[in-house]
């Protein structure tokens, strides 16, 4: 069995650096996931390396040109030894990233990002690759706000994405009670509940006494109170 495998396209190959790091760092170290960069700009042509021009119909800033992509995602696609390929298009325009998308993600035996920058990239990109059956296109955003490029929104997404898959974080059982896999009766997404350590007392504020009871019904009950408490106060 090929551990799954993440490829990054970006015009700045040392944004990624961090995915050397951490918990990334350590499944690629372990054998867990495999991990590649790839400078777009490799697959730009000419004297200038353009990987970008003025936009059909006028307007502001640049558009990504579909060669470069084209190349760049074609030549990940067959180095890859998996027969289903989950592309990425990191952009403000698409859905919005969640816990729920992630579990889908890491599932996947081959996710591509595709980091655009400046007003995107030429959207017969996104066209073409739809209408391939052996890749599936989705359009990620990671929030209501807008980044100069999706380099940063792919470390999101990878580093929520690779946690989740078996053997990458030591304790699995941590994954079933943290927030936004926690759900209410009503199965509406929970928060998770405040977390205390010793010393008992700092600062003079003490640890709620229920969690020093013993009692793992009632610490269980305070938890899920706390949780639709703090889930709550976030829509006022
Ligand atoms: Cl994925 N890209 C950019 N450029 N801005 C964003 C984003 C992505 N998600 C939220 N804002």
């Amino acid at each position: 069995m090929s551990s799954p495998r993440f490829d990054v396209i970006s015009i700045f190959p040392e944004y990624l650096a961090p995915l050397k790091l951490s918990l990334v760092g350590k499944a690629q170290e372990n054998q867990l996931i495999d991990v590649g960069v790839t400078d777009l700009r490799d697959f730009a042509e000419g004297l200038h390396k353009s990987v970008d021009d003025t936009p059909y119909g006028g307007g502001a800033g640049m558009v990504m040109s579909p060669e470069p992509w084209g190349q760049a995602i074609d030549s990940v696609v067959s180095s890859s030894a998996a027969d289903h390929h989950e592309l990425i298009i990191l952009t403000p325009a698409g859905k919005k990233f969640d816990q729920k998308m992630a579990y889908e993600l890491s599932t996947s035996k081959h996710l591509i990002f595709a980091c655009g920058r400046y007003e995107g990239i030429d959207y017969r990109v996104t066209e073409h690759y739809q209408a391939q059956e052996n890749v599936t296109v989705r359009e990620i955003s990671i929030g209501d706000y807008v980044l100069n490029g999706g380099e940063v929104a792919a470390l999101v997404v990878l580093e929520a994405v690779i946690r989740l898959i078996p053997g990458v974080i030591g304790n699995p059982a941590s994954l079933d009670e943290e927030s936004h896999s926690l759900k209410d009766e009503n199965d509406l997404t929970l928060v998770e509940y405040p977390s205390y350590t010793k010393p008992a007392q700092w600062r003079g504020l003490e640890v709620p006494p229920v969690l020093l009871s013993g009692n793992h019904g009632e610490i269980a009950k305070w938890r899920a109170a706390q949780s639709e408490i703090r889930t709550r106060k976030l829509s006022e």
